[in-house]
């Protein structure tokens, strides 16, 4: 088969499209004929050999999700048959015509959505429902502020948010991106000032502050959430593009009796990535299948082109996801 190879750590160059050998799945997994691919921040950093794939994944080929169509089962597979259109998370090698998934992370794509759509779904679905929803217990009525509100993450967990029935902050670094975000259901959006923008959180929620802080950004972003989380807020910290250290007012989060989580999704062990990807199935995929949330694509490049899809993001430029058709 053919699949972007890492060549050696190093910038998008080192992306190379080459005939590597075809996986072939164990019992309990499947093999997928991929069709379309998407792009994520930990495939850059894989790329410049500062974070490496799991060990039960492929070392050299990148790639966190799928859309495509079953191909092969291993022994013992029951969920889905050959044919069946799906898609999901990996913990790497999805930048190839095929891979291999165990065949209880595999989700069915809602009717009629194409491969190019369901490719831009998974990890930023996932990684948002489980961030607000599984671990920041966001609720409806509630407030949930979402940081790089055009990422990825971001344009999917707006969208969750308010088909949950919550009212939804959210801040970029640019106006235009907070008008896309508008059009996806975001109720105030703020471009921060210097970094700075609890104040203007405070106002917009008559000095409440909000329930839940979906954190993309990271580094001192973190400190501005401790002076606009309301009282028993949730801060879930899934992104540090901003940076890893902050400044935080630790007798804020006591008197606001205040919770900081962190996540990640790629290393957690199989039977948690089955967790999640049920819940997806369960409580995001009929979301989809309603048109309530639609996949955010911002272009679409063939696998070839993966080295300047990582050029885009990492300008980001974008809004929602770069898509790669295998
Ligand atoms: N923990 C996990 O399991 C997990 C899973 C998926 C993603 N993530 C993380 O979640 C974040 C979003 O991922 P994504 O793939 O959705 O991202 P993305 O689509 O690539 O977008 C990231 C956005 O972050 C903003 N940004 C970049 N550098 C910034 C900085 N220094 N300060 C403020 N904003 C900055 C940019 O938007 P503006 O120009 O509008 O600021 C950019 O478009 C990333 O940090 C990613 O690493 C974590």
């Amino acid at each position: 088969m053919r699949a972007i190879v890492i060549a050696r750590p190093g910038g998008p160059e080192v992306l190379e499209l080459r005939d590597v050998p075809t996986p072939t799945p164990s019992r309990g997994e499947v093999r997928i004929r991929v069709h379309a691919t998407a792009v994520n921040r930990a495939d850059l950093l894989q790329r410049q050999g500062r974070y490496a794939a799991p060990p039960d994944a492929p070392q050299d080929i990148p790639g966190l999700e799928y859309a495509g169509v079953v191909d092969a089962l291993g022994e013992g597979v029951t969920e889905v048959v050959k044919g069946d259109r799906v898609f999901g998370i990996v913990g790497g090698g999805s930048y190839a015509e095929y891979l291999v998934a165990h065949a209880r992370t595999v989700v069915k794509i809602p009717e009629g959505m194409p491969f190019v759509e369901a490719a831009a779904v998974p990890e930023a679905f996932i990684t948002a429902y489980d961030a607000m929803v599984t671990q920041g217990a966001l609720t409806t009525g509630e407030t949930v502020l979402i940081s790089a509100v055009g990422s990825g993450v971001g344009t999917a967990a707006t969208q969750i948010a308010r088909a949950l029935g919550a009212r939804v902050i959210g801040s970029a670094r640019t106006e235009s991106k907070l008008e896309r975000a508008r059009a996806l259901g975001m109720d105030d959006g703020i471009v921060p000032d210097g970094g700075k923008f609890a104040e203007r959180v405070l106002e917009l929620t008559e000095k409440r502050g909000v329930d839940v802080v979906v954190e993309l950004v990271g580094g001192a972003y973190v400190s501005e959430n401790m002076g606009c989380i309301a009282k028993r807020g949730r801060i879930v910290v899934v992104g540090l593009v901003g940076g890893a250290r902050a400044d935080i007012d630790l007798a804020a989060l006591l008197h606001k009796r205040a919770t900081i989580i962190g996540t990640v999704l790629r290393a957690r062990p199989l039977e948690e990535k089955i967790a999640v990807s049920t819940t997806f199935a369960r409580h995001v995929v009929p979301l989809l299948d309603a048109r309530a949330c639609k996949p955010v694509v911002d272009r679409v490049l063939a696998l070839a082109e993966a080295g300047a899809a990582h050029s885009y993001v990492a300008d980001n430029q974008g809004f929602g996801k770069v898509v790669l058709t295998a």
